[in-house]
């Protein structure tokens, strides 16, 4: 080989050498300001999660989409008429050890449970309803001690108002008074 073939290889190897420390600085760089970008946006989520900011329900199920949400898969409208009509997800405010302690759920469910029911209304993009089951003792024993109340709202920017609560939805979940009256159990 000649030697200035060589000396430009050498030329190309050094110019080589210096481009893959390069790229791989800028890719360290990347990946750090992408980690620093979702650390911030993880700093922000409190504030901006979206439920705590739901307008007309109670500050006690702020932010509720953050608790355990019993069902693995959305449920889906049921057929003949459903009282929450739509497609929904129910949260309940304790984790999988407490009410689950030993892989399945036991029941009744603990004092000062909130058990919420979000649904989005068929062909809606928005929470269109959401019901709530709290339990505080001595509230009503002969119903394990569940208040019962359901909000509505008809647009995506409109506030939450009652549309019912206690008695008319005994009926129902009576039926299922053997699991403390809560038809979703923990998937
Ligand atoms: C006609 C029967 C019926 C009535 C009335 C009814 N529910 Fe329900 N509810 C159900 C069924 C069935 C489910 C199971 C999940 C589903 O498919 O929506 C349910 C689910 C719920 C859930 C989620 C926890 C669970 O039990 O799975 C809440 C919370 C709830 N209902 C609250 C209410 C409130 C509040 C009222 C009264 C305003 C009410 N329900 C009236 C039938 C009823």
């Amino acid at each position: 080989m000649k030697a200035y073939t060589r000396n430009l290889l050498a030329v190309l190897a050094i110019i080589l050498l210096f481009t893959a420390c390069a790229s791989e600085q800028q890719l360290e760089e990347i990946i750090q300001q992408s980690e620093e970008e979702t650390a911030s946006l993880e700093e922000s989520t409190p504030a901006e999660e979206p439920v705590g900011a739901l307008p007309g329900l109670p500050d006690d199920v702020a932010g509720y989409t953050q608790w355990l949400k019993l069902n693995a898969e959305p449920i889906p409208p049921l057929g003949g008429g459903d009282p929450h009509n739509g497609t929904k997800n129910v949260y309940v405010n304790q984790t999988r050890d407490t009410i689950a302690p030993n892989g399945t759920q036991e029941f009744p469910y603990p004092e000062g449970s909130i058990v919420i029911k979000e649904a989005t209304r068929p062909g809606k993009d928005y929470i269109g309803l959401i019901a709530i089951m709290r339990k505080k003792a001595g509230t009503d024993p002969d119903q394990n001690d569940w208040k019962f109340i359901e909000y509505v709202r008809n647009a995506a920017d409109a506030e939450f108002s009652i549309i019912a609560q206690d008695r008319i939805c005994w009926g129902c979940h009576a039926q299922v008074k053997d699991i403390d009256y809560v038809f979703t159990e923990l998937d």
